[in-house]
Protein backbone atom coordinates (compact mmCIF):
# COMPACT_ATOMS: atom_id res chain seq x y z
CA UNK A 1 0.00 0.00 0.00
CA UNK A 2 2.57 2.21 0.89
CA UNK A 3 3.68 2.44 -2.68
CA UNK A 4 0.63 3.46 -4.05
CA UNK A 5 0.35 6.08 -1.22
CA UNK A 6 4.20 7.26 -2.52
CA UNK A 7 2.65 7.67 -5.96
CA UNK A 8 -0.25 9.70 -5.33
CA UNK A 9 1.90 11.77 -2.89
CA UNK A 10 3.63 12.46 -5.79
CA UNK A 11 1.68 13.29 -8.54
CA UNK A 12 -0.27 15.65 -5.89
CA UNK A 13 3.11 17.26 -5.38
CA UNK A 14 3.08 17.42 -9.38
CA UNK A 15 -0.39 19.29 -9.51
CA UNK A 16 0.69 21.57 -6.74
CA UNK A 17 3.69 22.65 -8.28
CA UNK A 18 1.93 23.28 -11.65
CA UNK A 19 -0.95 25.38 -9.66
CA UNK A 20 1.53 27.55 -7.68
CA UNK A 21 3.32 28.27 -11.31
CA UNK A 22 -0.11 29.17 -13.00
CA UNK A 23 -1.19 31.21 -9.58
CA UNK A 24 2.30 32.96 -9.63
CA UNK A 25 2.35 34.06 -13.28
CA UNK A 26 -1.53 35.59 -12.55
CA UNK A 27 0.04 37.71 -9.91
CA UNK A 28 2.69 38.64 -12.12
CA UNK A 29 0.37 39.69 -14.76
CA UNK A 30 -2.07 41.73 -12.02
CA UNK A 31 -1.95 45.33 -12.21
CA UNK A 32 -2.37 47.67 -15.02
CA UNK A 33 -0.70 50.37 -13.70
CA UNK A 34 -1.96 53.44 -11.71
CA UNK A 35 -4.02 56.58 -12.38
CA UNK A 36 -4.38 59.49 -10.08
CA UNK A 37 -8.21 59.99 -9.74
CA UNK A 38 -10.08 63.02 -9.13
CA UNK A 39 -8.96 63.63 -5.45
CA UNK A 40 -5.65 63.58 -6.31
CA UNK A 41 -4.92 60.00 -4.70
CA UNK A 42 -3.25 57.23 -6.77
CA UNK A 43 -4.88 54.23 -7.74
CA UNK A 44 -4.38 50.89 -9.18
CA UNK A 45 -6.05 50.53 -12.63
CA UNK A 46 -7.16 46.86 -12.82
CA UNK A 47 -6.96 44.95 -16.11
CA UNK A 48 -10.46 44.13 -17.86
CA UNK A 49 -10.43 40.86 -19.10
CA UNK A 50 -9.37 39.87 -22.66
CA UNK A 51 -11.91 37.57 -24.62
CA UNK A 52 -9.37 34.89 -25.92
CA UNK A 53 -11.23 32.02 -28.24
CA UNK A 54 -8.91 30.88 -30.15
CA UNK A 55 -11.77 28.41 -31.67
CA UNK A 56 -13.57 31.30 -32.67
CA UNK A 57 -11.72 31.59 -35.77
CA UNK A 58 -13.84 34.87 -37.08
CA UNK A 59 -12.92 37.14 -33.99
CA UNK A 60 -8.59 35.89 -35.03
CA UNK A 61 -9.93 36.67 -38.64
CA UNK A 62 -11.28 40.00 -37.79
CA UNK A 63 -8.36 40.42 -35.37
CA UNK A 64 -5.73 39.84 -38.15
CA UNK A 65 -7.46 42.25 -40.49
CA UNK A 66 -6.91 44.59 -37.75
CA UNK A 67 -3.50 44.11 -37.04
CA UNK A 68 -2.35 44.50 -40.76
CA UNK A 69 -4.58 47.44 -40.77
CA UNK A 70 -3.63 48.89 -37.91
CA UNK A 71 -0.34 48.17 -36.66
CA UNK A 72 1.78 46.32 -38.87
CA UNK A 73 2.70 49.77 -40.31
CA UNK A 74 4.50 50.68 -37.57
CA UNK A 75 5.36 47.73 -35.73
CA UNK A 76 7.02 44.18 -37.03
CA UNK A 77 5.71 40.68 -35.71
CA UNK A 78 9.00 39.05 -37.08
CA UNK A 79 8.18 35.21 -35.82
CA UNK A 80 5.08 35.31 -37.61
CA UNK A 81 4.44 34.40 -41.53
CA UNK A 82 1.59 35.19 -44.07
CA UNK A 83 1.19 31.46 -44.95
CA UNK A 84 1.18 30.44 -41.11
CA UNK A 85 -2.02 33.16 -40.83
CA UNK A 86 -3.94 31.59 -43.88
CA UNK A 87 -3.31 28.27 -42.85
CA UNK A 88 -4.11 28.38 -39.02
CA UNK A 89 -7.13 31.17 -39.46
CA UNK A 90 -8.42 29.11 -42.03
CA UNK A 91 -8.09 32.22 -44.69
CA UNK A 92 -7.83 31.36 -48.47
CA UNK A 93 -4.48 32.02 -49.54
CA UNK A 94 -5.35 34.64 -52.47
CA UNK A 95 -7.14 36.71 -49.93
CA UNK A 96 -4.30 36.51 -47.87
CA UNK A 97 -2.77 37.65 -50.35
CA UNK A 98 -5.35 40.70 -52.03
CA UNK A 99 -6.18 41.84 -48.65
CA UNK A 100 -3.34 40.97 -45.79
CA UNK A 101 -0.18 41.50 -47.65
CA UNK A 102 0.50 45.07 -46.25
CA UNK A 103 4.26 44.94 -45.38
CA UNK A 104 5.55 42.53 -48.43
CA UNK A 105 4.25 41.03 -51.29
CA UNK A 106 5.48 37.52 -50.56
CA UNK A 107 2.98 35.44 -48.60
CA UNK A 108 5.96 33.04 -47.12
CA UNK A 109 7.28 36.31 -45.42
CA UNK A 110 7.29 37.12 -42.16
CA UNK A 111 5.27 40.45 -40.64
CA UNK A 112 8.21 43.10 -41.55
CA UNK A 113 7.66 46.81 -42.34
CA UNK A 114 12.04 46.72 -42.71
CA UNK A 115 11.82 50.36 -41.27
CA UNK A 116 14.81 51.10 -39.28
CA UNK A 117 13.71 51.10 -35.83
CA UNK A 118 16.68 54.15 -35.00
CA UNK A 119 14.54 56.17 -37.53
CA UNK A 120 11.64 55.09 -35.78
CA UNK A 121 12.79 56.32 -32.58
CA UNK A 122 13.43 59.63 -33.48
CA UNK A 123 10.03 59.85 -35.19
CA UNK A 124 8.47 58.89 -32.36
CA UNK A 125 10.96 58.85 -28.98
CA UNK A 126 10.83 55.40 -28.71
CA UNK A 127 11.01 52.66 -31.21
CA UNK A 128 7.85 50.25 -31.57
CA UNK A 129 8.50 46.98 -30.30
CA UNK A 130 8.18 43.94 -32.19
CA UNK A 131 4.65 42.53 -31.62
CA UNK A 132 5.25 38.54 -32.48
CA UNK A 133 5.33 37.53 -28.07
CA UNK A 134 4.01 40.76 -26.61
CA UNK A 135 1.09 39.16 -24.84
CA UNK A 136 3.52 36.88 -23.46
CA UNK A 137 5.37 39.02 -22.46
CA UNK A 138 2.80 41.58 -20.95
CA UNK A 139 -0.15 39.17 -20.93
CA UNK A 140 -2.98 39.37 -22.91
CA UNK A 141 -5.58 41.05 -20.20
CA UNK A 142 -2.70 43.58 -20.15
CA UNK A 143 -2.31 44.24 -23.98
CA UNK A 144 -6.45 44.80 -24.01
CA UNK A 145 -6.55 46.65 -20.76
CA UNK A 146 -3.54 48.96 -22.72
CA UNK A 147 -5.60 49.52 -25.93
CA UNK A 148 -8.61 50.33 -24.07
CA UNK A 149 -6.75 53.44 -22.34
CA UNK A 150 -6.24 56.10 -24.05
CA UNK A 151 -7.26 59.11 -23.09
CA UNK A 152 -7.13 63.06 -25.07
CA UNK A 153 -4.12 64.62 -23.41
CA UNK A 154 -3.49 68.07 -25.31
CA UNK A 155 0.02 68.82 -23.39
CA UNK A 156 1.35 65.07 -25.21
CA UNK A 157 2.75 65.68 -29.28
CA UNK A 158 -0.39 63.00 -29.82
CA UNK A 159 -2.77 64.97 -27.81
CA UNK A 160 -3.17 61.21 -26.14
CA UNK A 161 -1.99 59.69 -23.60
CA UNK A 162 -2.51 56.04 -21.74
CA UNK A 163 -3.16 54.97 -18.16
CA UNK A 164 -1.44 51.89 -18.26
CA UNK A 165 1.67 53.38 -20.04
CA UNK A 166 1.99 56.42 -18.92
CA UNK A 167 3.28 59.21 -21.62
CA UNK A 168 3.00 56.44 -24.25
CA UNK A 169 5.50 56.93 -27.27
CA UNK A 170 2.39 55.54 -29.57
CA UNK A 171 -0.39 57.56 -30.86
CA UNK A 172 -3.94 56.30 -30.39
CA UNK A 173 -3.98 54.60 -33.70
CA UNK A 174 -7.83 53.64 -33.15
CA UNK A 175 -9.61 56.66 -32.25
CA UNK A 176 -11.27 56.93 -35.72
CA UNK A 177 -12.46 53.43 -35.00
CA UNK A 178 -13.41 54.15 -31.54
CA UNK A 179 -15.37 57.34 -32.57
CA UNK A 180 -17.12 55.36 -35.50
CA UNK A 181 -18.09 52.17 -33.56
CA UNK A 182 -19.25 53.20 -30.69
CA UNK A 183 -18.17 52.09 -27.11
CA UNK A 184 -19.42 48.59 -27.10
CA UNK A 185 -18.46 47.60 -30.75
CA UNK A 186 -15.07 49.31 -30.27
CA UNK A 187 -14.28 46.78 -27.07
CA UNK A 188 -15.77 44.18 -29.37
CA UNK A 189 -12.76 45.24 -31.75
CA UNK A 190 -10.48 45.43 -29.88
CA UNK A 191 -10.91 42.19 -27.88
CA UNK A 192 -10.57 40.51 -31.84
CA UNK A 193 -7.12 41.97 -31.96
CA UNK A 194 -5.90 40.74 -28.64
CA UNK A 195 -7.57 37.43 -29.39
CA UNK A 196 -5.57 37.19 -32.93
CA UNK A 197 -1.90 38.94 -31.15
CA UNK A 198 -2.31 36.20 -28.17
CA UNK A 199 -2.76 33.52 -30.96
CA UNK A 200 0.38 35.13 -33.00
CA UNK A 201 2.25 34.65 -29.42
CA UNK A 202 1.55 30.96 -28.81
CA UNK A 203 -0.38 29.45 -31.30
CA UNK A 204 -0.62 26.14 -30.02
CA UNK A 205 -1.57 27.60 -26.24
CA UNK A 206 -4.98 25.79 -26.29
CA UNK A 207 -4.32 23.01 -28.09
CA UNK A 208 -1.16 22.16 -25.25
CA UNK A 209 -3.94 22.59 -22.66
CA UNK A 210 -6.08 19.87 -23.96
CA UNK A 211 -3.19 17.49 -24.75
CA UNK A 212 -2.45 18.21 -20.58
CA UNK A 213 -5.52 17.23 -19.51
CA UNK A 214 -5.45 14.19 -21.92
CA UNK A 215 -1.71 13.51 -20.11
CA UNK A 216 -2.99 13.42 -16.58
CA UNK A 217 -5.81 11.24 -17.17
CA UNK A 218 -3.39 8.96 -18.92
CA UNK A 219 -0.97 9.06 -15.70
CA UNK A 220 -3.90 8.75 -13.86
CA UNK A 221 -4.63 5.10 -15.85
CA UNK A 222 -1.15 4.35 -15.73
CA UNK A 223 -0.97 4.42 -12.08
CA UNK A 224 -2.85 1.54 -11.55
CA UNK A 225 -1.02 -1.00 -13.36
CA UNK A 226 2.18 0.65 -12.14
CA UNK A 227 0.69 -0.37 -8.43
CA UNK A 228 0.11 -3.78 -9.69
CA UNK A 229 2.91 -4.16 -10.62
CA UNK A 230 4.78 -3.00 -7.79
CA UNK A 231 3.00 -5.73 -5.36
CA UNK A 232 3.41 -8.40 -8.07
CA UNK A 233 7.45 -7.97 -7.95
CA UNK A 234 7.51 -7.34 -4.20
CA UNK A 235 5.67 -10.46 -3.35
CA UNK A 236 8.17 -12.68 -3.00
CA UNK A 237 10.91 -10.66 -1.64
CA UNK A 238 8.19 -9.96 1.04
C1 LIG B 1 2.35 55.25 -35.57
C2 LIG B 1 3.11 54.09 -35.16
C3 LIG B 1 2.39 53.04 -34.34
C4 LIG B 1 1.27 52.33 -34.69
C5 LIG B 1 0.47 52.43 -35.99
C6 LIG B 1 1.02 51.40 -33.62
N1 LIG B 1 1.95 51.56 -32.63
FE1 LIG B 1 2.09 50.49 -30.92
N2 LIG B 1 3.69 51.54 -30.35
C7 LIG B 1 4.30 52.55 -31.10
C8 LIG B 1 5.42 53.09 -30.35
C9 LIG B 1 6.34 54.20 -30.82
C10 LIG B 1 5.48 52.35 -29.13
C11 LIG B 1 6.51 52.53 -28.02
C12 LIG B 1 5.81 53.28 -26.92
C13 LIG B 1 6.72 53.64 -25.76
O1 LIG B 1 7.63 52.87 -25.44
O2 LIG B 1 6.47 54.71 -25.20
C14 LIG B 1 4.38 51.40 -29.17
C15 LIG B 1 4.09 50.53 -28.14
C16 LIG B 1 3.11 49.55 -28.19
C17 LIG B 1 2.84 48.60 -27.15
C18 LIG B 1 3.53 48.53 -25.80
C19 LIG B 1 4.75 47.71 -25.88
C20 LIG B 1 5.38 47.51 -24.54
O3 LIG B 1 5.36 46.36 -24.06
O4 LIG B 1 5.88 48.47 -23.96
C21 LIG B 1 1.83 47.78 -27.58
C22 LIG B 1 1.19 46.62 -26.86
C23 LIG B 1 1.47 48.27 -28.89
N3 LIG B 1 2.25 49.34 -29.23
C24 LIG B 1 0.45 47.72 -29.64
C25 LIG B 1 0.01 48.25 -30.84
C26 LIG B 1 -1.11 47.73 -31.57
C27 LIG B 1 -1.94 46.52 -31.17
C28 LIG B 1 -1.26 48.51 -32.66
C29 LIG B 1 -2.35 48.42 -33.71
C30 LIG B 1 -3.67 48.69 -33.23
C31 LIG B 1 -0.21 49.51 -32.63
N4 LIG B 1 0.54 49.33 -31.51
C32 LIG B 1 -0.03 50.50 -33.60
C33 LIG B 1 3.92 53.00 -32.34
C34 LIG B 1 2.82 52.54 -33.04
Amino acid sequence: MSAFIKSLTGLGFAVAMAFAATSAQAAGESGCGTFTNAKGVEEHLACSTAPIDFSNKGSLQRGATMFMNYCAGCHTAKYVRHSRIAQDLEIPPELVEKYLLVTSDQIGDQINNGIDPEIQAKWFGAPPPDLSLETRLRGDDWVYTYLLSFYEDPSRPWGTNNLVLHNVAMPHVLMNLQNQLGEEEYRSRVGDLVNYMAWMADPVREDRKRYGFYVIIFLLVLLIPVYLLNKEFWKDVK
